[in-house]
C-alpha cells in the first residue's frame, strides 16, 4: 500500500508534483490557514510522513499522538516550532529547508537596513499624507552605510550572504558572534569573531540571523539594546521571540538606539497599532523572508525531496536530527 503525506498547507504544486510521482498518496490541506492542534492531530493520525509548515505546533503533545509518524519534511528552514527531542524519543527524522532561501532573506536584511538608513518606509507614509511640501535641508536626515560595521548574530548561511551584500555594496566591516567559528566567514570576508557583549558595543548594523532556542530567547533586550550604539541599526530576519519586543519599542523611543528593521515580530502578525510603525527609523514587514518564486520553489522541492529519499534510501538531503536515521525503528 503506498503511504500517505500530509501537507498541511497548500505549498507550490512541485512538492505534490514530485510525491505523486514517486507513488505516495499526497492529501494537501486546503485550509486558508494553518489548521488547529486537534485538526492536525486529527489528520496526522490518518498519514504516514508530514510535510509541515512554521506554524504547525508540533510539540510534546503532539508526538505523544502521532508518534507513528515515519518522517517529517519541513518547508521552512526555521524548525523551532517542532520539539525536536520529542521527535528524535520517537524515533521520527525531521529535515527543513536550509541553502534555498539564503539569498531571499538576506535580500530582505539588507533591504531592510537600507530603508531604515534612509527612513524610506516613514517618508513613503508621509507623503500619502499629504506632507511633502517643500525641500528640507536639516529634516528627513538618515546615516550612511559606507565603511560601517556589520554584526552579524548567527554566521550561518544567511548570515554569510548579508555579510557579502554589506562588504560589496558599503566595504562594510563584519565582526560575527556565533555558537562556533566559521572559518569560511573569515576567510571570505575577513569576518572576526566577537564575544556577544562586543558584538553590541562595536555593531553599527547589528542583524540577527540565529535560530530560536532556549539560548537566543529574548537575548536582545533591555540590557543588550543598552549596550549598543547610540547610532545603531537592529535587523531581525529570523525569529521575532529572539528580540523582547516591549524593550525595542523602548530602546527606540529613549534613542538608546537609532533605528530597527523587522521581518520578524514578537508576537506575529503585528498589531496595526505597534508604536514601531509609526516611528521614523522603522521598517516592519510581514516575515516574507523566503517569499520569493525561485525560494519557495526550491522550499516545496527540497522538502518533498526530502521524503522520497527517505523512503528510497533511508537518508534525507537536510536532516536536522539525523541520529535518527541510523536508528532502524519499528512502526
Ligand atoms: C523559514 O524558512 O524559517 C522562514 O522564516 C519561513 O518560515
Amino acid at each position: 500500500m503506498s503511504k500517505k503525506i500530509l501537507i498541511t498547507r497548500i505549498i507550490p504544486q512541485i512538492a505534490h508534483e514530485l510525491l505523486t510521482q514517486a507513488g505516495f498518496e499526497v492529501n494537501v490541506w486546503q485550509g486558508d490557514g494553518p489548521m488547529t492542534q486537534p485538526e492536525l492531530i486529527e489528520r496526522a493520525r490518518q498519514a504516514d510522513a508530514l510535510l509541515s509548515l512554521g506554524a504547525d505546533r508540533l510539540n510534546q503533545n503532539f508526538f505523544d499522538q502521532c508518534g507513528h509518524l515515519d518522517v517529517i519534511a519541513q518547508f521552512a528552514v526555521g524548525y523551532d516550532n517542532i520539539d525536536v527531542a520529542a521527535a528524535t524519543q520517537a524515533g521520527i527524522p525531521v529535515s527543513n529547508t536550509p541553502d534555498v532561501l539564503s539569498e531571499a532573506t538576506a535580500d530582505i536584511a539588507f533591504g531592510l537596513m537600507i530603508a531604515v538608513s534612509r527612513k524610506m518606509f516613514y517618508l513613503h507614509k508621509t507623503i500619502e499624507q499629504g506632507q511633502w511640501k517643500k525641500f528640507e535641508p536639516l529634516k528627513n536626515l538618515g546615516i550612511e552605510l559606507t565603511g560601517k560595521t556589520l554584526g552579524i548574530f548567527g554566521m550561518g548561511r544567511i548570515g554569510m550572504v548579508m555579510a557579502q551584500r554589506c562588504q560589496g555594496a558599503y566595504k562594510m566591516k563584519v565582526i560575527y558572534h556565533n555558537r562556533s567559528r566559521n572559518e569560511e566567514a573569515e576567510k571570505l570576508y575577513g569576518a572576526r569573531y566577537v564575544s556577544f557583549e562586543e558584538l553590541l558595543k562595536e555593531s553599527d548594523v547589528l542583524s540577527v540571523h540565529s535560530v530560536l532556542s532556549a539560548e537566543t530567547r529574548g537575548i536582545f533586550n533591555k540590557a543588550s539594546f543598552s549596550k549598543m550604539k547610540k547610532s545603531s541599526i537592529f535587523i531581525n530576519t529570523s525569529r521575532g521571540g529572539v528580540h523582547k519586543e516591549d524593550d525595542l519599542i523602548d530602546a527606540l523611543q529613549t534613542k538608546a538606539i537609532w533605528g530597527a528593521g523587522l521581518d520578524v515580530t514578537n508576537p506575529e502578525p503585528m498589531q496595526p497599532d505597534n508604536p514601531l510603525l509609526s516611528m521614523p527609523s522603522v521598517a516592519v514587514l510581514p516575515h516574507i523572508g523566503s517569499a520569493t518564486e525561485e525560494a519557495r520553489y526550491g522550499m516545496a522541492r527540497l522538502a518533498a525531496q526530502n521524503i522520497i529519499e527517505f523512503y528510497a534510501n533511508g537518508k534525507m538531503l537536510t536532516c536536522v536530527n539525523p541520529k535518527v536515521l541510523s536508528i532502524s525503528k519499528e512502526k
